[in-house]
Formats: structure tokens, C-alpha cells, sequence
């Protein structure tokens, strides 16, 4: 053997041990064990950003209770990025980020919070600027080095490409780079995610771009934006649910919560998205939100059902007419139950707990409200009550009567 082949022995080697290292890369572990919460720049600022405006919603999330809720992080999605250097290393667009990333994680690590940013896997992003193709590892390295602690990752500008490939390759970058960072899988639900991407992210985008309404949709051309109710459906219908767990959560998109829809509408969508367990980022301005909006998005009994350690999401029971229940199985023996009014007229809840045995076959939980009474509270209007009675409630057009069951008090 001489030196050559040695020398060919020993790279060969190397990069056996690297592929090794690739297919046994994981993604970083205990990030997202209830849904992530947080804010994202996109659905109310789109490529209007700028590092001002990401120090003021910090200030903002501290100062208006939402860390004490549980809030975190504080996303940067599209357009933060400028021209990459001369060794490909991406820049920030110097005239929206003057003082860079890494002054910007500083800020926000310093009010306890963490900081996000996005990118895309094909070349270009949804907004046209620099995505991370043939730069993963470069990509990073680089966000690692700034301090960052979330990467939405995006599916613009991809054809041909397979999915579950390219985010596996940011999953391992990232993995490579060493620093935890929540890892957002934003691909639609086109390749159904959902059916590989549990060992590859936190959570995945499910459907396309949450629109701003609550019974309706957007088509214009290409794009398509779902309002709250479509995006919903596609929760309830689709078995979607066995895939969701501690770590691995269907995204249902960022919240519309304080852009507009009623008070109703609001409440409605938060129960939705914490019934659901789907991720909670916020998508509004927090800097200048209404004592309305804020009590919304702080309410802790609904956070409380978002984050509850069991990690089950809500299963639909009942569809009559306008009105559904969803169950949603709770650690410790609980449930979270949704009355759900979809029409934009009144509609009355007469519910006899006793007529329905409630049985999840996911969680194997089920309960017979003929054996056991299980007290209630309603979690927006703070009334009690228990199950020996019947439920009799009216509930407004597009909203919600948000339960939590306790229990069982006696047989
Ligand atoms: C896609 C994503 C959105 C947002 C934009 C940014 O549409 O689904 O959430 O990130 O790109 O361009």
C-alpha cells in the first residue's frame, strides 16, 4: 500500500464517518415539548421590517404580560436579508438591520426572550431575497454564530426539489452548527409533512398562508389564503391528529388575533389554534394592540389547554349543523371541550352530557358522564358549573364556549 492509497484510506474513511454523523444527525431535542409561542413579523409587517420595530415588539412582549403568558420568541420572517459576501456568507439588508443580527439577539436575549429568523429552501425566497440553497451549512453556522434560537424554513423557488430531502439537509446543518434552535418547517402541507417530518422539525406548516377572516378564501392566482374555519377543516377532517406530539406539532399557521376580526372571531381562533395544539405566533402589532386583543391573547386557562404536557390534539365529536365539539384530553385526567358556533347567526348549545359517552381511541381516554360527574369552567367567562345537568348556552355568531373538565367529583 503506498502513501497515495493510505491517504485515500483515511479520506475515505473520513467521509464514511461524515455520512454516518449525517444519518444519525438529530434535531435538537426538548425545544418544543408543548407548542412553540411567539410572535412572527409576516401576516401584519410582510417585507415592511426593520430592527427597530423587532426591539419594540420585545419591549412590547414584555411589557404587555405576553412573556408572563408564555410568549418567547420574536420571529423575523421574510426580508430581513440582503446580498450575500464574497465568501457567501448572508448579510442583513444594512438599511433595515444597520446593527446586524447578533446585536439584535443580544437586545432580545437580554428582556429573557429568544430570537427567530426564516429563510427558504430553494434559491430565492417567497419575497425574492437570498434563500439557503447550497448554503445550509453556511446558513447555519452563520445564524448559530448571531445567536439565534428558531429557523422558519420556507418552500419558495423549489422545483424539483423533494421535501423531506432539503429540510432534512437544514435539520442536519443545524444540527451541525451546534446551537439549539427550534427548527419551523414551513412547506404548506404539499409533500404531507406531517408523515415525515416528526424527526425533522419542531412542527409543520399544514395548509397554505393563514387569510385574515374567519369564515372565508383568498384565490388570486396562485396563492391561496385560508381563513380560520378552512384552515380548521383541514385539521378535523384529515387524521392529522396522531401526528402531533411532544416535539412534533401540526402548524396551523401564524394568528390573525387583533388584525381586525371581532372580539368573537378572536376568542374563537385562539381556542381553535390551543385546542388544536398548534403553534401560537402571534401575527399582530403588539406595540400598539387594545386592552381587548391583549386580555385575548393572555388568556392563561386557554394557554394553559395550548401547553398542557400531554400533548393531544383535539378530536371533533360532534358536527350538528352550525355547531361542533371538539374534546381535547388534558394530562392528570382532564378534558378541554370547544363548543364551536361556525354560522354568523346565534346558535343554542342544549347539551345533555349523559347522551354521549366521550371516547378519544388516540389517547385512550374516555368518559362516561353517566358514572362520573366532572366539574366545569368556562375559560373565557369564568362561570362554573358540572356535568349532573345539562349544558344550556347561546353562543354568538363565529365564537366559541371554551370548557375545561375537572374531575370526576363523585359516581
Ligand atoms: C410564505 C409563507 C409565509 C411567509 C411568506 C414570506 O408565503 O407561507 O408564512 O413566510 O412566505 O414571504
Amino acid at each position: 500500500m503506498n502513501m497515495k492509497h493510505t491517504a485515500q484510506l483515511v479520506v475515505g474513511g473520513l467521509l464514511a464517518a461524515v455520512a454516518c454523523a449525517n444519518s444519525w444527525a438529530q434535531k435538537f431535542d426538548g425545544l418544543a415539548s408543548t407548542p412553540q409561542m411567539g410572535w412572527n413579523s409576516w401576516n401584519k409587517f410582510a417585507c415592511d421590517i426593520d430592527e427597530r420595530l423587532i426591539r419594540e415588539t420585545a419591549d412590547a412582549m414584555v411589557r404587555q404580560g405576553l412573556k408572563d403568558a408564555g410568549y418567547q420568541y420574536v420571529n423575523i420572517d421574510d426580508c430581513w436579508q440582503g446580498q450575500r459576501d464574497a465568501d457567501g456568507t448572508i448579510q442583513p439588508d444594512p438599511k433595515r438591520f444597520p446593527s446586524g443580527m447578533k446585536a439584535l439577539a443580544d437586545y432580545v436575549h437580554g428582556k429573557g426572550l429568544k430570537l427567530g429568523i426564516y429563510s427558504d429552501a430553494g434559491a430565492t425566497t417567497c419575497g425574492g431575497r437570498p434563500g439557503s440553497r447550497g448554503h445550509e451549512y453556511q446558513d447555519a453556522r452563520t445564524y448559530a454564530s448571531w445567536g439565534i434560537d428558531y429557523v422558519k424554513y420556507d418552500w419558495c423557488d423549489t422545483p424539483g426539489l423533494n421535501a423531506e430531502a432539503a429540510y432534512t439537509t437544514m435539520r442536519d446543518a443545524i444540527a451541525k452548527a451546534g446551537r439549539p434552535m427550534l427548527f419551523s418547517i414551513c412547506e404548506w402541507g404539499m409533500s404531507k409533512p406531517w408523515e415525515w417530518a416528526g424527526k425533522v422539525g419542531h412542527s409543520w406548516r399544514t395548509t397554505p398562508d393563514i387569510y385574515n377572516c374567519f369564515d372565508c378564501q383568498f384565490s388570486p392566482g396562485f396563492s391561496t389564503g385560508l381563513g380560520v374555519l378552512r384552515i380548521l377543516d383541514k385539521h378535523a377532517d384529515a387524521g392529522l391528529r396522531k401526528f402531533a406530539g411532544p416535539g412534533h406539532w401540526n402548524d396551523m399557521d401564524m394568528l390573525e388575533v387583533g388584525n381586525g376580526m371581532s372580539d368573537d372571531e378572536d376568542r374563537a381562533h385562539l381556542s381553535i389554534w390551543a385546542m388544536m395544539a398548534s403553534p401560537l405566533i402571534l401575527g399582530n402589532d403588539l406595540r400598539s394592540m387594545s386592552e381587548a386583543t391583549r386580555r385575548i391573547l393572555t388568556n392563561p386557562g386557554v394557554i394553559a389547554v395550548s401547553q398542557d404536557k400531554l400533548g393531544v390534539q383535539a378530536l371533533r365529536v360532534l358536527a350538528d349543523g352550525p355547531l361542533e365539539l371538539y374534546a381535547k384530553p388534558l394530562d392528570g385526567g382532564e378534558w378541554a371541550l370547544m363548543f364551536l358556533n361556525r354560522s354568523n347567526q346565534p346558535a343554542d348549545v342544549d347539551h345533555d352530557w349523559k347522551k354521549q359517552v366521550l371516547i378519544d381511541d388516540l389517547s385512550k381516554r374516555s368518559v362516561d358522564f353517566k358514572q362520573s360527574v366532572y366539574r366545569w369552567s368556562d375559560l373565557w367567562s369564568k362561570k362554573t358549573g358540572d356535568t349532573s345537568t345539562k349544558l344550556k348556552a347561546r353562543l354568538a355568531p363565529h365564537s366559541v364556549l371554551m370548557l375545561r373538565l375537572t374531575g370526576p367529583a363523585k359516581p
